[in-house]
């Protein structure tokens, strides 16, 4: 998959080197191209903001440094109409289907927003002529679209194949499969600050333990996500866990 960033701020992107993305886009797995904005303003200053029209509080970044980044990038790949991806917190919200959905993806550029957002032509401009979606990683307001894209970046590389060495970890997760939060998890020692792993799980009886974690995750779901608990599972007996 190839990924584009446009940001006032590169260096936030130096995370994607580390752990499992960095690793897939050293095996070419994942191309991650990152674009500076204000290499494509043109003023001295290199000005990629400007007081809002009719006036008001903060700042408004200006279409044209936009326009000759996103032109640029869609001429060099004038053969995958890449999806673009405004972070907002005005946007549909990022979630596990969403990010399945656009794995499937070829190219993805991701348009990061400062200040008070983006002269709304840019959104017009790209939208007419291709795909452009709005998307918000949750009801909370940050500082600009760079935490929300890595966040996205990491939710979706993830899960293109190869990327995670064992296929068999992306299913039993939080928000896969059936929806409900994942049960929690052990290791050794068996015992730990008088602390036991539930002895089920050292027991070696496989349906067993595929029944207590199934029982683990719908009480984990039920008292923190009850939202998310399928309507089917609504009066299941509480069972017993320890506090997450
Ligand atoms: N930019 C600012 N806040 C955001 C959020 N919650 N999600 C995506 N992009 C954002």
């Amino acid at each position: 998959m190839r990924i584009d960033v446009v940001t006032i701020f590169p260096g936030y992107f130096d995370s994607l080197e580390l752990s499992l993305l960095g690793k897939a886009k050293s095996r070419g797995l994942l191309d991650v191209r990152v674009h500076d904005l204000r290499d494509f303003a043109r003023d001295k200053h290199r000005t990629v903001d400007d007081t809002p029209a009719g006036g008001g509080a903060g700042m408004v970044m200006k279409p044209e440094p936009w326009g000759e980044a996103l032109d640029g990038i869609l001429t060099d790949t004038p053969d995958t109409q890449p999806l673009i991806i405004f972070p907002s917190p005005a946007g549909e919200v990022f979630t596990q289907p969403m990010a399945r959905e656009l794995a499937q993806e070829q190219h993805l550029v991701f348009g990061c927003g400062r200040y008070e957002g983006i002269d709304q032509r840019v959104f017009d401009e790209y939208a007419e002529r291709g795909r452009v979606k709005l998307v918000s990683i949750g009801d909370y307001v940050l500082n600009g679209g760079e935490v929300a894209s890595i966040a996205m970046i990491e939710a979706i590389g993830r899960l293109i194949p190869g990327v995670v060495g064992n296929p068999e970890s992306l299913v039993e997760e939080s928000h896969e499969e059936d929806g409900l939060l994942e049960y929690p998890s052990y290791t050794k020692p068996a015992v730990w600050r008088e602390r036991e792993v539930p002895p089920v799980l050292l027991g070696g009886n496989h349906a067993a333990i595929a029944q207590w974690r199934r029982e683990a995750s719908i009480e984990r779901t039920r008292r923190v996500r009850p939202e998310l608990l399928p309507r089917e599972l609504d009066d299941a007996p509480r069972g017993r866990h320890a506090a997450d």
